[in-house]
């Protein structure tokens, strides 16, 4: 039987990216019906509707996995995040970024693979600002939940512990936001007691920026809050290669969504030079949350081969292939590969 997915296009690189992805999601074989949602954000605005439409969020409910491209979200004022609206109203609690070396991209290190797990729906991101023009005074509200807080940890933990990977590193900045990040880490105490056999530390996150810049090669898992997830998830993916090619999954009980780290790209929306190559591996992260393995591990490898042959590269990492003939590409290999009797048999 066919998966059903939502998929969610977005805007500015996102429906090049979403064209590439779905030509080497066809060239899997595995059979998924798309249930397409074009409308969110400024597209839906401009289809006379609401940012992030009901219809939209049903969707997701009712087929509970969904593929999206970025969308943007204008600076200062105008309408909330759609992303950040998404995964509030459909619970999406941990944002799972994997960034870890490729085969043939050249950065500083070579040996980084590292997880970050960014609690996704509380912190600094409920969307609670105010400002009062007579005082001149703006503020936001941080509200950090035990719950909240629970769940992505333990969530970080459980995937230490079945992927069999050895270090959780919790981010905070408990020494000056001690209510808040407080909260986080004492959960994080509590809840490393139950993992003898992962290794626990306690970094602080101004601390943690210069570790990861100077020693990326030392950090494995790594959970934090909203805010300081999202910041060090970017700068994770400079340290392998950019945010052409790292990947993310919005995970919740129910639902899934999946999406690169990256956003919108306006700078280069519209040329066909984006790397699609990060909206490809979340659809790798999707395969696998479907039970596909054996396409997931084929679209990997087949990705992989070429960034190690170097023949074929989008402009972010110094080559010149576009975005949908490198789509192509990455799909003709896919085809190629899964089609191959020895290779199916590799581990
Ligand atoms: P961005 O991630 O869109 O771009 C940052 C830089 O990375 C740009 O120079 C861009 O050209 C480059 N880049 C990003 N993705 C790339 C790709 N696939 N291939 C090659 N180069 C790539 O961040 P920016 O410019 O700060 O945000 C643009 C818009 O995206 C904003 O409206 C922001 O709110 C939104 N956004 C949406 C997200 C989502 O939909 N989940 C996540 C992050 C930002
Ligand atoms: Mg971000």
């Amino acid at each position: 039987m066919a998966h059903k997915v939502v998929l969610i296009p977005g805007d500015g690189i996102g429906p090049e990216i979403t064209e590439a992805a779905l030509d080497v999601l066809a060239a899997t074989g595995v059979p998924i019906t798309w249930v397409l949602e074009e409308e969110a954000g400024m597209r839906s605005i401009e289809a006379g509707g609401e940012p992030l439409p009901e219809k939209v969020i049903n969707s997701i409910k009712t087929h509970k996995v969904a593929l999206k491209g970025p969308i943007t979200t204008p600076v200062g004022g105008g309408f909330k995040s759609v992303n950040v609206s998404l995964r509030q109203a459909l619970d999406l609690y941990a944002n799972v970024r994997p960034s870890y070396s490729l085969p043939g991209i050249k950065t500083a290190f070579q040996h980084v693979d590292m997880v970050l797990f960014r609690e996704n729906t509380e912190g600094l991101y409920i969307g609670e600002e105010k400002y009062d023009a007579e005082t001149g005074v703006a503020e936001a509200i941080a509200r950090v939940t035990k719950k909240g807080s629970e769940r992505i940890i333990r969530y970080a933990f459980e995937y230490a512990k079945f992927n069999e990977r050895g270090k959780v590193s919790l981010v905070h900045k408990a020494n000056i936001l001690k209510k808040t990040s407080g909260l986080f880490l004492e959960l994080g105490r509590e809840i490393a007691k139950e993992y003898p056999e992962i290794r626990f530390e306690e970094v602080i996150v101004d601390n943690m920026c210069m570790q990861m810049v100077t020693n990326p090669e030392r950090y494995d898992c790594i959970v934090t809050t909203n805010l300081f997830g999202d910041i060090l998830s970017d700068l994770a993916a400079g340290l392998v290669g950019g945010l052409g090619i790292v990947p993310g999954a919005n995970i919740g009980r129910e639902y899934a969504v999946f999406e690169s780290v990256h956003g919108s790209a306006p700078d280069i929306a519209g040329q066909n030079k984006a790397n699609p190559t990060a909206l490809i591996r979340s659809a790798e992260m999707m395969l696998r949350h479907l039970g596909e393995h054996f396409a997931a591990d084929a679209l990997r490898k087949s990705l992989f081969e070429i960034f190690r042959r170097g023949e074929f590269r989008t402009a972010d990492l110094g080559g010149s292939t576009p975005t949908n003939e490198f789509g192509k590409r990455v799909a003709e290999k896919v085809a190629k590969n899964i089609a191959k009797p020895r290779w199916r048999t590799q581990v």
